[in-house]
């Protein structure tokens, strides 16, 4: 045996037709865009269409980002995927006093329409596809794109794209929640519902593993919970009177991408074999669409090293081309330099280059499923699957996902992870090139990009000339409205249009939803 894998099952030195006795292709693969669609969720793959090669972008003003987008359009980008800065994340203005030093740093700034608008100067929101990384307010993000689109003159349902609208995976790592979760499960049901309605073309949801892979899951914790997330929401919806064939085909996820590649892959493929399992046999989905994992890839930003940076760029590719193995539908590719500080424009053109090699100059796009059959990767994909559907039940044993979460569960389960992992790094055991084995006596020195300290004075500055200009009685109306809503149980996404075509800001219509849901405050679980 060669030892264990990220997950914790035996990784055999060699792999043998011995390790597929009993194993039915038929059952436990199907061909490719056909249930348990193990082998991807469409007949032709990258045959016919390669992954989208869509770039996480945005820092400092709105103007700054719409020219890093329209950037990485020029260089050939097929999608583009918004990075807010934290007080857009947390609901709050750049101008509220918890926003101070954070605006644009990790993301864009964006107060209101006038901002949103500015995102996506020159880009036709009818030829691109978006993704936002914006969870608590994502329906209000998701508005403010509607309103611009509008201005555009492009219809609602042309529109595609992604909000990541995945709170619960905040409340388990990276804590960008506001409302407590039930009400943030009513949020997402009312957005569900609203895009059923209105933006059938929009993607409801990006249910994330990477936040708690980049926290130390592991593998098989990462599918698990994610999975286990994706149960309540589709719970929630049903329980709000949705249909699942209505909803579901519009879920997506978005896993890492470590450098641990065969494990990778077949983590994907163990991933999509559940899910569809999941869909049809306990949710009773009829439309194959239901049952279709659709998913988004980012490499591991957690296995970039600050120390010679330029050593990224091959995990990188290794991560990428795992991710491209396991059937990605798009990919995100981290920049060399990120470990140090935002990207500089070189870095990020060489992290889209690097997707563009696997797409046009390897052969990995010719065939769908390379791995299809082999005697490891359907080992691995099989005992990946095993460990995932225990922790998956575990899980169910406490509750559900949401139960789970305020009992701490699934956060401790990966902080055990994150300790084990700390632990080999330290002893050796686990290599980390340039770091604890191959370190160079002197770092070269590497000159990373700095953000104007203005860019906070000047957003500021819109706001103030922003709420002179706009009418305030009427915004106080339609924010009235909104309250009104959160209260009852109507849908609050139309009054929270209203408000914001008024030019309500962002942090003011999270404030009435304060108003009436309160915020959460997490339970300290040891
Ligand atoms: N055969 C037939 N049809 C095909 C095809 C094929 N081979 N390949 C693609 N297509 C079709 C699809 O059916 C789709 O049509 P539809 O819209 O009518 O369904 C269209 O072509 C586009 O294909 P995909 O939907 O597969 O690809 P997209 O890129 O449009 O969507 C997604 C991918 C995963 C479904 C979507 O949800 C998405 O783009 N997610 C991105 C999420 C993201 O970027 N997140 C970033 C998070 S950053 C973060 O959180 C980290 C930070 O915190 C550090």
């Amino acid at each position: 045996m060669a030892g264990t894998t990220e997950s914790g099952t035996p990784f055999e030195s060699l792999y043998t037709d011995e390790a597929l006795a009993g194993f039915d292709p038929s059952q436990a693969l199907g061909t490719p865009g056909e249930f348990p669609y193990t082998r991807g969720i469409y007949p032709s793959m990258y045959t016919a269409r390669p992954w989208t090669m869509r770039q996480y972008a945005g820092f400092g003003t709105a103007a700054e980002s719409n020219a890093r987008y329209r950037e990485l359009i020029g260089h050939g980008t097929t999608g583009l995927s918004v990075a807010f800065d934290l007080p857009t994340q947390m609901g709050y203005d750049s101008d509220a006093p918890l926003a101070a030093g954070e605006v644009g740093k990790v993301g864009v700034a964006i107060d209101s329409v006038d901002d949103m608008r500015m995102l996506f100067d020159r880009i036709p929101l009818a030829d691109v596809s978006t993704s936002m990384t914006i969870n608590a307010p994502a329906a209000v993000l998701l508005l403010l794109y509607q309103l611009v689109a509008e201005e555009q003159g492009v219809p609602a349902v042309a529109l595609t794209g992604t909000v990541q609208n995945d709170v619960l995976k905040e409340y388990i790592a990276r804590g960008t929640y506001i409302y407590p979760p039930q009400q943030s499960l009513r949020l997402v049901s009312d957005t569900f519902a609203y895009c059923a309605e209105h933006l059938p073309r929009w993607n409801t949801i990006s249910i994330s593993g990477y936040h708690m892979a980049e926290a130390g899951a592991t593998p098989a914790q990462e599918i698990a919970f994610t999975l286990a997330n994706a149960i309540a929401y589709v719970q929630a919806a049903l329980d709000a009177g949705l249909a699942v064939d209505d909803f579901a085909p519009r879920l997506s996820f978005f896993f890492v991408s470590r450098t641990t590649l065969l494990e990778e892959v077949a983590k994907f493929r163990a991933a999509r074999r559940i899910w569809a399992q999941l869909m049809r046999d306990r949710f009773g989905a009829r439309n194959p669409k239901s049952m279709m994992l659709r998913f988004h890839t980012q490499t591991a930003g957690v296995q970039l090293t600050a120390q010679q940076p330029e050593v990224n760029l091959v995990r990188v590719a290794v991560q990428a081309l795992a991710a491209v193995l396991g059937g990605t539908q798009s990919l995100h590719t981290n920049s060399f330099d990120e470990a140090i500080a935002l990207p500089t424009q070189k870095a990020a053109r060489l992290a889209l280059r690097t997707q563009q090699v696997l797409a046009y100059e390897t052969d990995i796009t010719k065939t769908v499923d390379p791995f299809a059959g082999s005697y490891a990767v359907e080992s691995l994909t099989d005992d990946v699957e095993a460990v995932a559907r225990q922790l998956m039940a575990a899980v169910e044993d406490r509750g559900g996902a949401v139960a789970a979460i305020e009992q701490g569960f699934q956060k401790s389960e990966i902080e055990r992870s994150a300790y084990q992992i700390s632990q080999q790094i330290d002893s050796g055991e686990r290599v980390v090139v340039g770091v604890n084995r191959f370190a160079l006596d002197e770092e070269e020195p590497y000159e990373p990009l700095r953000l104007d300290p203005a860019v906070e004075t000047a957003q500021v500055d819109r706001l103030t000339r922003l709420r002179s200009e706009r009418d305030g009685a009427a915004v106080e109306q339609a924010l009235a409205a909104v309250r009104v809503a959160a209260r009852g149980s109507d849908n609050v996404l139309p009054p929270l249009k209203a408000a914001l075509a008024l030019r309500a800001t962002v942090g003011e219509v999270c404030d009435a939803l304060r108003a009436e849901w309160g915020s959460y405050v997490p339970t300290e679980s040891f």
